[in-house]
C-alpha cells in the first residue's frame, strides 16, 4: 500500500513544549456520537468498534479546556472503503489539518492508518470547544477509530477535557475598594503534595508586621455549577485508619524465640519460665506513633489492644503492660481467654503515649493447652471518638450561638473559655459556631465556626432554593501561628461574644488579642479583624494562614489566588513569596469535593503607615524565615491528617 500524504493547508512554526503536554483519545464508539452515526465491528481497531462518518455527515466533538493551550492532533486513525477522499479537521471551524485517503485496492474497511501529528499547533481559549470531521466529495465514507490530542497542559484532567467538570475564565473578584493604600503584606508558599483529599495540605501564611484591620469574605464559586456535593473522600489517606499495628495467625507454642517486623511495629517473643504451665510466652511488641509535633493525635489519645485466639482448648491468663510517656511501666492487667470467649481486649487511656521515642507492650500468654496455641490476632487501635457534645447557648431572633466539646481537642490541655454578654461562661470549649435566620425559608443556617486553635470557617447563606447547606472546605487561621509546624494554629484562651453586635473579642495564649465583627449579607459573610495586638514578632509569625486543599484539578477546594486583582497564581505554583494587598483564594474548575465550598478573600484594609508606599518587608529576618520555611516545605512531601474537623 502507497504511504499517503499528509497535506497541510497552512502550516505554523510553533515552539511548544512537548514534555508537559497531556495526550487525550477520543474514542467515537464509546461517546455520543454513536447515536448518531453508525457503528461497525471491525477487529483492526483499537478496541473492536469504529464509528461509520458516512458521505455528506459530519462528524462534531464537544471538549473543554482548563486554560489556554495549545493543541496538536496526535493522530488520527482510520480507515476508507474503497474510493480516496478529502478529509478535513477543524477546531471551532479554523482548519486542523487535511488530508486525502489513499485509494484502496483491497475493498476492505479493516485496513487502518494513521495519519501521526500534523504540523500546525494553535493556542486554543480556555472553555467549550468543537471539533469536527468533514469531507469534501462525496465517496464513501470512512471509518473512525480514534483521535489522539496533545494538550499543552500538564493539569489538564479527563473530566475536564470531557467537560464535566467546567473551567471559568479569570474574573474580577469584587474586592472592596480600599480608600487607603496600605503597607504590602506576603503571603508565602508553603504548601506540599497530598494524595489524601481529607488533609489541609495548602497552607499559606500572610506576614505583616503593621497590620491593623483585615477582613476575611467568603462567598460562593463563580462557576455555574448547582451540584451541592458534601461528601468526605477519604480514599488515598491511610492516615485517618485508627489502626496502628496488627499481627495475624501466629503459633505461640513454637518453642524458638524470634521477631517479626513490620513497618508499623516489631514484635519479639520468648519461651517463659512458668513451671506449672505447658505454654508461656513473652510478646514485646516496640512502636513509634506520631503526635502534635506532626499535626496527629496517635500519641495523645486513648487505644484499644484487641487479641483473639483460635480453637481454645483451655484457658489462657493474658498479662499486660505497657511503657509510653510515663516513667517505669504501668500496672499489670491480668484479663483470660477461654475456649467461650477466645477474644479480651484493654484500654489504654488518652495521654498514655508517646511521639518522643518507642512505645512498648508486653503481654504474657500462659496456658495448660496441650494443642497449640494459635493467635488468630493481635491489634491496637486508637479509641473511638465519641460524637461532639453541643450546647445551644443563645437564641434570639437574629442567631444562634452554639457551644460544642469534643470528646478529644488535639491542643487539649489548651482550651477555650467562651464568655458571652449575656453573663453566661463556657470553659473547656473546643469551638463554637454561629447560626443567621434565612428569611426565604424558616430555618437557620451557619455562617461562622471558630476552633480553639484560631481556624475560622465562614460561609454565605444558602441561595434561595438551595436544600440543606453548603460546606466548608476552605479555613483561615486568624492570630499569629509558628508557620514552621506541620499543622499550624493559635491557641485561643478567652472569647467574649456580644451577643446583640455579632463582635468577638480574642484572647490568645501567646498574649495577643483581636477583635471580629460579623456581617453576613445576601451573597457572603464577612468577618472584619481589628484592633489587633501581636504579641510574636511579626515579621517571623503571621498573622492570618490560609489552609485548604488540593489533590489534583477537580479534586480540590481552592485552586488558585488572585493578588491584587492582578496576579492569578496556581494555589501549587512554586511561587515561594508574592506581595499583595488583597488575595482572593478561589476555585477557577468545579471540583467533586465540596462543589459549592466558598472562594476566601483576605483582604488588609489598614496598616500603621497607610499611603506611605513601604512595598518591601525585606529584612535579613525574613529572607532566612523564607529559607526555613523553604527547607521546612521540601521535608513535608508526605501526606498529613487533617484532624476531623465537625
Ligand atoms: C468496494 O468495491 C468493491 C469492488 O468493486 C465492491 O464489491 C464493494 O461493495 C465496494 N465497497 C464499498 C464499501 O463501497
Ligand atoms: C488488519 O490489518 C492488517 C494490516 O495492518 C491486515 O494485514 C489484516 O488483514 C487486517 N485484518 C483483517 C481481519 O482484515
Ligand atoms: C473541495 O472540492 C472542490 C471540487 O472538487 C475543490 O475545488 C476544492 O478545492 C475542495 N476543497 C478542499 C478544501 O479540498
Ligand atoms: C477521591 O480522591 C481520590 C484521590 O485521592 C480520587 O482519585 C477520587 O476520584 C476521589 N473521588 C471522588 C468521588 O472525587
Ligand atoms: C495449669 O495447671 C496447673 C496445675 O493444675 C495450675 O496450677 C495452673 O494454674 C494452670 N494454669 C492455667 C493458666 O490454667
Ligand atoms: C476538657 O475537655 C477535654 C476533651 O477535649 C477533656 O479531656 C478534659 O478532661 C476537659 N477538661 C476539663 C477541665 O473539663
Amino acid at each position: 500500500m502507497k504511504p499517503f500524504k499528509l497535506t497541510t493547508m497552512i502550516t505554523l512554526a510553533m515552539f511548544i513544549s512537548v514534555a508537559s503536554a497531556k495526550l487525550f483519545t477520543i474514542q467515537f464508539d464509546l461517546q455520543r456520537n454513536k447515536e448518531n452515526h453508525p457503528i461497525w465491528d471491525l477487529t483492526n481497531t483499537s478496541n473492536g468498534h469504529a464509528l461509520m462518518l458516512e458521505p455528506g455527515k459530519t462528524l462534531t466533538h464537544n471538549f473543554c479546556l482548563r486554560t489556554d493551550s495549545y493543541v496538536t492532533v496526535k493522530d488520527f486513525r482510520f480507515s476508507n472503503g474503497n474510493r480516496s477522499e478529502q478529509v478535513m479537521l477543524e477546531i471551532d471551524r479554523v482548519l486542523m489539518g487535511a488530508f486525502r485517503t489513499p485509494t484502496n485496492p483491497q475493498h476492505s474497511w479493516n485496513l487502518f492508518l494513521s495519519t501521526g501529528r500534523f504540523p500546525r499547533v494553535p493556542l486554543i481559549s480556555i472553555g467549550w470547544h468543537r471539533l469536527v470531521v468533514k469531507f469534501n466529495g462525496t465517496a464513501d465514507g470512512i471509518a473512525l477509530d480514534y483521535i489522539e490530542l496533545d494538550i499543552d497542559d500538564d493539569k489538564m484532567s479527563q473530566d475536564i477535557f470531557s467537560c464535566e467538570l467546567t473551567c471559568i475564565p479569570d474574573r474580577n473578584y469584587n474586592v472592596r475598594s480600599n480608600p487607603v493604600v496600605t503597607e504590602a503584606s506576603y503571603i508565602v508558599q508553603e504548601s506540599y503534595k497530598t494524595a489524601c483529599p481529607e488533609v489541609d495540605n495548602i497552607n499559606v501564611p500572610i506576614f505583616n508586621p503593621s497590620v491593623q484591620m483585615y477582613e476575611i469574605t467568603a462567598a460562593l464559586p463563580q462557576y455555574r455549577a448547582f451540584y451541592n456535593w458534601k461528601n468526605e473522600n477519604t480514599t488515598g489517606c491511610p492516615h485517618l485508619s485508627p489502626l496502628y499495628w496488627s499481627f495475624n495467625n501466629i503459633d505461640l507454642t513454637s518453642s524458638a524465640n524470634y521477631a517479626i517486623d513490620t513497618p508499623s511495629a516489631k514484635i519479639y517473643f520468648s519461651r517463659g519460665n512458668d513451671r506449672h504451665s505447658k505454654v508461656h510466652t513473652s510478646m514485646v511488641i516496640a512502636f513509634k506513633l506520631e503526635g502534635k509535633s506532626k499535626g496527629m493525635i496517635d500519641s495523645e489519645m486513648g487505644a484499644i489492644l484487641k487479641i483473639k485466639f483460635r480453637h481454645l482448648t483451655n484457658d489462657v491468663k493474658l498479662s499486660f503492660r505497657y511503657k509510653g510517656r510515663h516513667n517505669g511501666l504501668s500496672r499489670t492487667v491480668i484479663n483470660h481467654a477461654t475456649p467461650t470467649h477466645p477474644e479480651t481486649e484493654w484500654n489504654i487511656p488518652d495521654f498514655s503515649w508517646t511521639d518522643k521515642d518507642y512505645n512498648l507492650v508486653f503481654l504474657y500468654v500462659v496456658s495448660n493447652s496441650s494443642k497449640p496455641l494459635h493467635m488468630e490476632h493481635l491489634f491496637l487501635e486508637r479509641r473511638p471518638m465519641l460524637p461532639d457534645q453541643v450546647k445551644s447557648v443563645y437564641r434570639s431572633d437574629d442567631s444562634i450561638i452554639e457551644v460544642v466539646f469534643s470528646d478529644f481537642w488535639w491542643l487539649n490541655p489548651d482550651s477555650m473559655t467562651v464568655h458571652l454578654s449575656t453573663g453566661d461562661i463556657y470553659h473547656n470549649v473546643s469551638y463554637f459556631r454561629i447560626y443567621r435566620p434565612i428569611p426565604w425559608d424558616q430555618g437557620y443556617a451557619q455562617v461562622f465556626v471558630l476552633y480553639q486553635d484560631g481556624n475560622a470557617r465562614l460561609l454565605p447563606v444558602p441561595p434561595v432554593g438551595l436544600k440543606g447547606w453548603i460546606p466548608f472546605g476552605s479555613s483561615v487561621i486568624i492570630g499569629q501561628t509558628d508557620p514552621t509546624v506541620v499543622r499550624p494554629y493559635a491557641s485561643i484562651t478567652d472569647t467574649y461574644i456580644d451577643v446583640d453586635k455579632q463582635v468577638m473579642s480574642l484572647m490568645y495564649k501567646d498574649g495577643g488579642s483581636c477583635r471580629l465583627s460579623l456581617l453576613s449579607s445576601l451573597t457572603e459573610t464577612r468577618v472584619v479583624v481589628s484592633d489587633l495586638y501581636l504579641a510574636r514578632n511579626p515579621a517571623l509569625f503571621p498573622f492570618t494562614t490560609f489552609r485548604s486543599m488540593y489533590v489534583a484539578e477537580g479534586n480540590t477546594d481552592v485552586d488558585h489566588v488572585k493578588v491584587d486583582g492582578i496576579h492569578n497564581l496556581h494555589i501549587m505554583d512554586d511561587f515561594n513569596a508574592v506581595i499583595g494587598r488583597n488575595f482572593v483564594f478561589h476555585r477557577k474548575c468545579m471540583s467533586r469535593h465540596l462543589n459549592l465550598s466558598p472562594d476566601i478573600y483576605i483582604d488588609i484594609r489598614r496598616t500603621l503607615n497607610d499611603n506611605a508606599h513601604v512595598e518591601l518587608i525585606d529584612t535579613d529576618a525574613f529572607q532566612s524565615l523564607l529559607m526555613r520555611i523553604r527547607n521546612h516545605r521540601f521535608r513535608l512531601w508526605t501526606p498529613r491528617l487533617r484532624y476531623n474537623y465537625g
